[in-house]
């Protein structure tokens, strides 16, 4: 690590930044001396409407970590309400729209009206503490309404990504009991249409238990209707009250339940509880955003996922700043789109993800430099490894080298940021996430969880509780067990791999799982390997993960046929739209090879070891190849082999 270049602190970060380096090592040293002393303190910058009994009781011994239990409040409340006196006309959101000429701002105070409103509307439809509602929206405001309207009245959301297809919606509403889906007539995204309330349909011709499905009009594209069923967002909100009582929620009540991937199975619903993950986001986002009053902060991920939950929508709105939600895509119309808002919208604080920075860069310095970019302070990354180089030129050619950058390390489960630079505290090197927040105590062990020394790779696992930690997998007991506390016991299993240099900074290189990322998109490799089967063709299927200059990963398959199925051009269209419609398009295998046979143990388990070997042309590296049942199936795959772009 000696020769990484090392970038300090910027002197206007040194004096103006909410912690500068002596205060962080005091803070964290004193984090881990007195968590609770610590966390109640962070907690007071939440309103509650009872004060909590306890900080924390319980922990990873007995997994039963509760966090402020016996306090009251309300996530809507400290989003909106507690900011009215001071913030009413302030901006919450800036929508930018898919085209550039669609914009609009909305206050402190409208947005609290129309959450009201829609909330009342819920509760019309018989919402009520506890029901889980879907929302399946595009970026709009309306989304972010209905995310509060939900914690408003106590209802759990499930966001479904947009993008995901009516099948994935399915499951999703299925497993939670939606009884209520929030949509959209149809999103727009670059140009183009998305069917939101079409796929909403199809996903009902199944039985679930949604009653009712209200419907923003975002474009004019005429949608099916069902009456008594669907409902128009703004014909059910125009007749009800712009007030709506907050429920009195305890700290343990469900806020959320958001669907992510694993290793293996179903997607499963990772669950957030109101109070500790209220406090981890709002701290998470004032630190790390080093969040200044009137900052303009814009997080360019999607309200699907766990950054578009913590950091476009709760943390921001609950240090009661102004936060940007853009409806479309990064090249469109050209790719100086997102520069252009940065500069229309006098963006300050900027967060998107390596596979967007890795994007636009290939695209040229002018598409950025064309634009002026001087309101940016900050710049951030997520979601996965950031490769230095591509870090250098963000921060080189977008932050005009006085912006420094938070890469950001962190997961659904983990609620909020648990690795990261603090700006004015954390002296920078191009591709780590340097440092742990507040309480939080990462280690880098071996498969027995002994420290792995400095610099030697190993797993990465979390020590103590944290307040934003997911508090379960909806429904399902086991599997939060299983799948992280049950490989180093007494520790949270991350599924990632990194290393700890020697001035303490975390270098995360990626998943020990079957978890890939594709454009900064979670997804399972067993999830990819379902849907294909569902094909009737197909017999057997392995999937891997393989190097994408712009994705960072792309999905690789090997397929083997049913006997007298043949292999041609068509079937393999046929088997990549069969991805498409389980998940989405997000899943798009962008290689599938023809196999005789997969690789196998003398137990019949794929090796998928061995396919992720000869999908990245790694003969040389195949390692121990003796447990096979049948040696030669890798000679055969190899010749095969599909060349990697
Ligand atoms: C990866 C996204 C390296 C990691 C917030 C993790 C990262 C998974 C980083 C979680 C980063 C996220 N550096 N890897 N800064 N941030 N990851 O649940 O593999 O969509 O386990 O949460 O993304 O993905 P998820």
């Amino acid at each position: 690590m000696g020769e990484t270049s090392l970038y300090p602190i910027l002197p206007t970060f040194e004096k103006h930044a909410l912690v500068n380096s002596m205060q962080y090592q005091e803070m964290y040293a004193r984090s881990l001396r007195d968590p609770k002393n610590f966390w109640g303190g962070q907690a007071d910058k939440l309103t509650w409407f009872k004060r909590y009994d306890e900080i924390l009781t319980g922990g990873f011994k007995n997994l039963d970590a509760v966090w402020f239990p016996g306090g009251k409040l309300n996530a809507c409340y400290n989003c909106l309400d507690r900011h009215l006196a001071a913030k009413g006309n302030q901006a919450a959101l800036i929508w930018e729209g898919d085209s550039p000429d669609e914009s609009k701002t909305i206050t402190y105070h409208a947005l609290y009206q129309e959450v009201c409103q829609l909330a009342n509307a819920l509760k019309k439809l018989h919402i009520k503490k506890g029901d889980a509602v879907a929302i399946y929206m595009p970026m709009i405001p309306e989304a972010v309404a209905a995310m509060l309207a939900c914690a408003r009245i106590g209802a759990v959301h499930t966001v479904v990504f947009g993008g995901f297809s009516s099948d994935a919606l399915l499951m999703r509403m299925k497993e939670t009991k939606c009884q209520v889906v929030i949509t959209a007539n149809a999103g727009m995204r670059g140009g183009k249409v998305i069917p939101l309330k079409h796929h909403v349909d199809e996903a009902l011709e199944k039985e679930t238990s949604v009653h009712h499905v209200i419907v923003v009009k975002r474009t004019e594209h005429v949608v099916a209707w069902q009456e008594n069923r669907d409902h128009w967002y703004h014909e059910m909100i125009a007749t009800e009250s712009m007030q709506c009582p907050c429920d009195m929620m305890d700290s343990q009540d469900a806020l959320f339940v958001l669907y992510t991937s694993g290793s293996t199975g179903k997607p499963k619903g990772i669950l957030h509880t109101l109070a500790g993950y209220l406090v981890y986001v709002a701290v998470t986002y004032q630190y790390v955003f080093d969040y200044h009053e009137n900052d303009i902060y814009w997080c360019t991920a999607d309200m699907g996922w766990i950054t578009g939950h913590s950091y476009t929508v709760y943390g921001p709105l609950c240090n009661g700043a102004t936060t940007v939600i853009f409806e479309g895509v990064p090249h469109f119309p050209t790719p100086s789109r997102f520069w252009e808002i940065i500069d229309k919208h006098q963006v300050n604080v900027f967060y998107t993800a390596p596979t967007a920075i890795r994007a636009l860069r290939r695209e040229g310095d002018t598409w950025v430099t064309l634009t002026q970019r001087h309101s940016l302070r900050l710049l951030g990354s997520v979601g996965e490894p950031i490769n230095p180089d591509v870090w250098e030129w963000y921060y080189r050619v977008v932050g005009d080298n006085r912006c420094p950058i938070v890469d950001t390390w962190w997961q659904t489960e983990t609620g909020g940021i648990l690795i990261s630079p603090l700006p004015g505290a954390t002296p920078l090197k191009p591709g780590s996430a340097t440092r742990p927040f507040f309480g939080v105590v990462p280690e880098v062990v071996d498969d027995q969880g002994n420290a792995m020394p400095e610099g030697q790779m190993g797993k990465l696992v979390i020590k103590q509780p944290w307040p934003g930690m997911m508090q379960g997998i909806y429904g399902d007991r086991d599997r939060f067990v299983n799948d992280y506390f049950k490989a180093i016991p007494g520790c949270y299993f991350t599924g990632d791999d990194a290393k700890r240099d020697s001035d303490g900074y975390f270098w995360i290189t990626g998943r020990n799982d079957d978890v890939i990322k594709v454009s900064g998109h979670r997804i399972g490799t067993g999830e990819i390997e379902s849907a294909f089967i569902e094909h009737p063709a197909v017999s057997e299927v392995g999937v891997v993960a393989v190097p994408h200059a712009i994705k960072g990963e792309s999905i690789y398959a090997f397929v083997t046929l049913k006997e007298h199925m043949l292999p041609s051009e068509k079937l393999k269209k046929e088997l990549i739209q069969q991805v498409r419609h389980s998940i989405g398009a997000i899943a798009t295998p962008d290689y599938i090879q023809w196999a005789e046979a997969l690789p196998k143990t003398r137990s019949g388990k794929i090796m998928r070891r061995l396919l992720r070997k000869i999908a990245n042309n790694d003969a040389a590296e195949l390692g121990d190849t003796s447990t096979l049942a049948d040696p030669q199936v890798i000679n055969d795959l190899l010749s095969h082999r599909i060349a990697i772009l």
